[in-house]
Formats: C-alpha cells, sequence, structure tokens
C-alpha cells in the first residue's frame, strides 16, 4: 500500500539520524554499541517519555477538570458557584465514595471508579471516554494537591464478608432480613425515608429488641437534610426516586453501606452489624446482615415507579442558592441540636 510505502521511507529516514545521535557524546554507549537511554534528553524529540505521570495529569485535569475543580484544585471552579453539592476540593481531600471506611481517603481503585462512571445525580461526569492511562495520571496529580496522602498510612478497604444470598436465586429472605434491620435495627429512616407505616416500623424495632416508639419525626416518608462536613445541606437519597451517586448494584450497595460516605452523615455500618440478644445470648445481628440491607435497598430501586411525579422533586432538582461571581461560599451554621447523630471523624 501506498501508505506503507510513506511510512517504511519515513523509518529508514530516521536510521542514520539516530545513528549520529547515538553516535554524538554518548562515549560510554558507544564502547557497548548500546544506546544511552538515561540520557534520552539528549535526544529532543525522546523528551515526552520522561514527563511523568504528574505533570500529564495535571495537563489532562488543565483540559477537562478545572472549570469545575478549579486551578487549584480547592473545588473552586467558574462552575462551582452553580452546582450543589459543590466540586471535591482536592486539597480538603475529604473524598466520599470508597471501600475504606468513612473518614479515611480512598483506594485508587475508588478514585479510578468515580472518575470513569462519573457521580450521579451530581455534576460530576463519568469520562469513560479517557484512555486508562490518563485516568492513572489524573489519580497521581489529585494525590499530588494535598498533603494527607503522604501524612496517612495507606487504608485498608472495609471486609467483605461472605454473601450468604448470592447462590440462592429467589432475594425474597434477604429483601424480608434487609427490611426488617433497616427498620429494626440500623434505623436508617432516621435520615433516609421509611419504607413502612409507623406500626411496622415498632413491629420491627420490636424483633430488634429497640424500644418501640410513639413519636415519629415529621415527614417520616422523606428524608431528612443533613449537613456534611464542607457546610451544604445534603438530602440522603430516597431510594424510590433519587439517584445514587456510586453505582446501584448489590455489590456497590455493598461497599457505600459497609463503608459509609466520608464528611457525611453517612456512618460506617460495618463494624457496628455485631448484636447478641439480651434474653437469648444468641447472635440477633451479623456483618453478613449488611448483604441483606443491600439487597433490600436494590429492591426498593427496582419497584420504583416507571414515571416519577412532577411533585415528587428529587434530590438534584431541591433548590439551593446560586452565588453571584465572585462571591464566596457560604456554609450552612451546623446547629448542635441537628445533628447528635453526626459524628464526624476528625482529620
Ligand atoms: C461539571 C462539573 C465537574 C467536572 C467538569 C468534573 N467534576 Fe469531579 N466532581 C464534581 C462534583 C459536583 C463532585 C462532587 C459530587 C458529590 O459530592 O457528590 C465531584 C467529585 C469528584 C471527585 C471526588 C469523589 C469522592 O469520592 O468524593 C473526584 C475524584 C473527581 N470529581 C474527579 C474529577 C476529574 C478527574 C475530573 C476531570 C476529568 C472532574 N472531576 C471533572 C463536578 C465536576
Ligand atoms: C445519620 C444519617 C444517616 C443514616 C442513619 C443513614 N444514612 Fe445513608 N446516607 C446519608 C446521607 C447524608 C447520604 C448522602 C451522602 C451524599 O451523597 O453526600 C446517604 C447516602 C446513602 C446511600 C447512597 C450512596 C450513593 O452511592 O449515593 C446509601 C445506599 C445509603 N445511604 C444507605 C443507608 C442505609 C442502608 C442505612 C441504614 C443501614 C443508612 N444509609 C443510614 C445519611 C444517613
Amino acid at each position: 500500500m501506498k501508505t506503507q510505502g510513506w511510512a517504511s521511507r519515513f523509518l529508514a529516514s530516521l536510521a542514520p539520524l539516530a545513528f549520529v545521535l547515538a553516535g554524538s557524546g554518548c562515549a560510554d554507549s558507544k564502547s557497548t554499541g548500546d544506546v544511552d537511554t538515561s540520557r534520552a534528553s539528549e535526544f529532543g524529540f525522546q523528551t515526552s517519555v520522561r514527563t511523568s505521570l504528574v505533570e500529564e495529569g495535571k495537563r489532562v485535569y488543565l483540559t477537562y477538570c478545572i472549570g469545575c475543580h478549579g486551578e487549584k484544585g480547592d473545588g473552586n471552579g467558574e462552575a462551582a458557584r452553580f452546582l450543589s453539592p459543590r466540586p471535591r476540593d482536592f486539597v480538603r481531600a475529604n473524598f466520599k465514595f470508597s471501600s475504606t471506611r468513612a473518614g479515611l481517603l480512598p483506594a485508587d481503585v475508588d478514585l479510578k471508579r468515580t472518575i470513569t462512571d462519573g457521580l450521579k445525580g451530581s455534576s460530576m461526569p463519568g469520562w469513560d471516554l479517557l484512555p486508562a492511562r490518563s485516568v492513572d495520571a489524573l489519580i497521581a496529580y489529585i494525590k499530588s494537591l494535598s498533603p494527607r496522602w503522604e501524612e496517612q498510612d495507606s487504608a485498608s478497604p472495609i471486609p467483605l464478608v461472605n454473601d450468604p444470598y448470592r447462590a440462592i436465586a429467589d432475594k425474597t429472605e434477604a429483601i424480608e432480613r434487609g427490611k426488617t434491620i433497616y427498620h429494626g435495627f440500623a434505623t436508617c429512616w432516621t435520615c433516609h425515608p421509611s419504607y413502612v407505616p409507623e406500626e411496622e416500623i415498632n413491629s420491627h424495632l420490636a424483633k430488634m429488641e429497640n424500644p418501640t416508639r410513639d413519636v415519629f419525626r415529621d415527614k417520616l416518608f422523606e428524608s431528612e437534610g443533613k449537613p456534611n462536613k464542607e457546610g451544604e445541606m445534603i438530602f440522603p437519597p430516597d431510594f424510590h426516586r433519587d439517584f445514587l451517586r456510586s453505582g446501584v448494584q448489590v455489590d456497590d450497595l455493598y461497599r457505600s453501606i459497609a463503608a459509609g460516605i466520608t464528611g457525611t452523615a453517612m456512618p460506617t455500618w460495618v463494624d457496628s452489624m455485631t448484636y447478641k440478644s439480651e434474653k437469648t445470648g444468641e447472635l440477633l445481628v451479623e456483618p453478613a446482615d449488611v448483604w441483606a440491607i443491600s439487597y433490600y435497598v436494590h429492591s426498593l430501586m427496582q419497584s420504583r415507579p416507571a414515571k416519577i411525579a412532577e411533585a415528587d422533586v428529587s434530590v438534584r432538582e431541591r433548590p439551593h442558592r446560586i452565588y453571584q461571581v465572585g462571591e464566596p461560599f457560604e456554609p450552612i451554621t451546623i446547629d448542635d441540636d441537628t445533628t447528635t447523630d453526626v459524628d464526624f471523624e476528625e482529620d
């Protein structure tokens, strides 16, 4: 083919050039006949090979990420004033979604997942068209922006407890168990909505040897806004209608629920899932129950109505303040009374 002919002629024309360059100034290599690649900068056309991953990441970052995450990586890009939640501040490095416990830095696989898949229901797009190397470079660059990455030992991931329901095709048992744990033990409905009426919550509470209640919070069937660490009001998702950020498969739910979500009210569950009955001494709750809750949440998402009524405002459409150009972000003051159950890990 014509192009092949052209290409091989071009390569052939480079051969003497390489010979000349190899011969010029490389006294050591001359004697062995090898080209000294450790001194690649002497060959002008090879310098790009030496560009570090961080520098490459910076280039990609300045092309695609700067508009939201900002020039310094502090989450103050041009578009940030329109966005709720705001873009992550890579200098404070309170990364939310990870396979490590809430409060700890994420693993590289977590950052990779976030960057390629995006965070649904927020303005963070999925960058699945970027080559894998660019994503690795972005991760290297993001990690160069905060000293936290040097201070903290790499955190180990949450334990992956054996899933007792995996091999069983009919998930009814898992879902029923998850419903009981959700309403009766973990009381997820203090932040997320309840999906059963009050009397049924009480029957789940009793089953789990928890005191029943006479009074429940207002708007029990909607989620309750909770401020995050950066002073933004965040609504926990309603699994019947809101997007989840970090994946909707059962394995994703296990990760989000077991690990919790850094800097938000969403706690780490995997460490609190062991409870012995005070009456019989038998295990009433065990770590595998995180799987049961995951199947339950998954079933809630699958039973969404095909079309959501316009009156049902979803998380991303809740009104939020839009700032004027140059106006600094104003964190909401966190009232101690409303956040008694929010226990942030200290930096
Ligand atoms: C259109 C705005 C926008 C652009 C462009 C954008 N992001 Fe984001 N990004 C966000 C928002 C908003 C969040 C926070 C979402 C949340 O808190 O739920 C976020 C969060 C993140 C997070 C943190 C996830 C976590 O667990 O806390 C990472 C990492 C990230 N972005 C990387 C990138 C990279 C890399 C690029 C460029 C390739 C990029 N983003 C481009 C808006 C954007
Ligand atoms: C103290 C309040 C609180 C409690 C209790 C709580 N959550 Fe959350 N949860 C949150 C908040 C806030 C978010 C939203 C975090 C964000 O996106 O910034 C959230 C998010 C989530 C998500 C979404 C993850 C994603 O990818 O977007 C899941 C799933 C979830 N919670 C499940 C549960 C389950 C199951 C329980 C009970 C075992 C529970 N939560 C208990 C506050 C809570």
